[in-house]
């Protein structure tokens, strides 16, 4: 088909906000409760359509264990668009989603489609308390000219329709 565009992703995050999750529910519309942490990154691909166009994500899901750290350049550098998630019930992982921001943004192709994903809002659900707010994500999203999802990987919302988002920002061949 003429009218498909490839597009590599990357998922960037500290480690169990859920990067695997997300991606597991998007290329196949499952989720496991006990998955194990990703060694090294992990490649997948996943077809959209937006109108008569199809959009080929190239995805790397790269590991959030600190002693991987190194490796993120390799998959960051030639990424046309990113997903920095945390854990809406984590701080600590929203701190590092801000680095990761700060650093795709001074050391990734410019014009790098980043969207900042608040991930396990399931758990916000269910009653306990949240310890990422909204409101703050926002902000950073605002001011850093990001997309923004809160997400669950578990129930699956918002999973699809921050790939579209990212999907509809990519210029057409
Ligand atoms: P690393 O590969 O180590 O960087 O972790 P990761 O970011 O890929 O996290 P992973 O997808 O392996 O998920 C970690 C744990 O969180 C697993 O036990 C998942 O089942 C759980 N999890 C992931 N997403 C969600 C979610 O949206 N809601 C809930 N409740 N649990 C989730
Ligand atoms: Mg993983």
């Amino acid at each position: 088909n003429s009218n498909v565009t490839s597009v590599k992703l990357v998922l960037l995050g500290e480690a169990a906000v859920g990067k695997s999750s997300i991606v597991l529910r998007f290329v196949s519309n499952d989720f496991s409760e006990n998955k194990e942490p990703t060694i090294g990154a992990a490649f997948l691909t996943q077809r959209v359509n937006i109108g008569n166009h199809t959009i080929k994500f190239e995805i790397w899901d790269t590991a959030g264990q600190e002693r991987f750290a190194s490796l993120a350049p390799m998959y960051y550098r030639n990424a046309q668009a990113a997903l920095v998630v945390y854990d809406v019930t984590k701080p600590q992982s929203f701190i590092k989603a801000r680095h990761w921001v700060k650093e795709l943004q001074e050391q990734a192709n410019k014009g790098i489609i980043i969207a900042l994903v608040g991930n396990k809002a399931d758990i916000i659900e269910d009653g306990e308390e949240r310890k990422v707010a909204r409101e703050e994500a926002e902000k950073l999203a605002e001011e850093e000219g990001l997309l923004f999802f809160e997400t669950s990987a578990k129930t699956g919302n918002n999973v699809n329709e921050t790939f579209l988002a990212i999907g509809e920002k990519i210029p057409l061949k």
